[in-house]
């Protein structure tokens, strides 16, 4: 197995190693382990892309989250994105989803609103776009290691709360619907996590963040929105611009990552797995003491 750097300081591109190889092979699945937990993004080129080889390539990682319900491929290993309607065809440009496209657009980390948080996530390009549709990560556990100490110091146990619902909310008010509010209520996580692996920390916040406890809501947002303003400054951030034949892989639990916009008359469809985090994977970390 070959790595290759992507960016500075995070993500490789793994040759020698494919995705299949490390759904059937204990040994390709600790190399490639390794180097996630290492390096916090994986890109995988020219592979044999196909539902089943996802789903065995994500369940060597841990176990995997069904989809939402009501959501598309509901309570299935598979989140799709696409511009395609039921019937085949593009949607419209205000269709809800391209509204979830444009939600995807925020800078955020999978499943942070969830009562079990995500490890991992795997996206595989099914049809592309052409231009634009560029998926853009950048490193939380970098941005960690720049904070002053006090700084440090002062976040390592603020906890926040998140919420679908605040994220969807910026795009419209509709597009979370009243079920995915019930079954989505607002969860807390402390505002870093620690890997297990190699003990570093990574700022976890995203687009479903708003509140800190102990704080007032306006500082708590204009804080939210300056740690993510530093984890993404430009010159940090790596720009994923997908072939077909992609896989990516990454950390949940220390990257931030959106997708960019692309012309939606055009078609553009992805399939997305998704690995839920447990306790060897710092869980008990990340969760604070219940609030009193
Ligand atoms: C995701 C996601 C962005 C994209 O799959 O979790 O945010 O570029 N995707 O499709
Ligand atoms: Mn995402």
């Amino acid at each position: 197995m070959e790595l290759v750097p992507l960016a500075d300081g995070f993500g490789a591109e793994v040759r020698g190693v494919s995705i299949l190889d490390v759904a059937v092979d204990a040994d390709a699945y600790r190399a490639v382990r390794e180097a996630f937990e290492a390096h916090s993004l994986l890109l995988f080129r020219d592979q044999p892309i196909a539902d089943d080889i996802q789903v065995a390539y994500s369940r060597a990682f841990g176990p995997l989250e069904l989809t939402k319900a009501a959501s598309l491929g509901e309570n299935s290993f598979y989140s799709r994105l696409t511009n395609l309607g039921p019937d085949g065809r593009i949607v419209p440009p205000d269709h809800r989803q391209v509204l979830i496209a444009q939600a995807n657009a925020l800078w955020h980390t999978d499943s942070s609103f969830k009562k079990t948080p995500a490890l991992a996530s795997v996206l595989t390009a099914r049809v592309l776009p052409g231009d634009g549709g560029e998926t853009e990560f950048a490193s939380t556990r970098l941005a960690w290691e720049r904070l002053p100490a006090a700084r440090q110091e002062s976040l390592k146990d603020a906890v926040a709360t998140h919420s679908y619902a605040n994220s969807r909310d910026q795009i419209h008010p509709d597009l979370a619907t009243n079920l995915e509010r019930q079954q989505l209520p607002p969860v807390r996580w402390r505002m870093s996590w620690r890997n297990p692996a190699n003990g570093r920390r990574a700022l976890y916040i995203a687009s479903h963040a708003y509140a800190i406890d102990g704080m007032e809501d306006r500082a708590a947002r204009q804080l939210l929105a300056e740690l993510v303003d530093d984890v993404t400054r430009r010159d940090k951030v790596y720009v994923h611009r997908w072939r077909q034949g992609d896989a990516v892989m990454w950390d949940n639990r220390a990257m931030l990552h959106r997708g960019r916009p692309w012309d939606y008359a055009r078609e553009r469809s992805m399939i997305r797995t998704t690995i839920s985090a447990t306790l060897a994977d710092g869980l008990d970390d990340v969760r604070p003491p219940p609030k009193h």
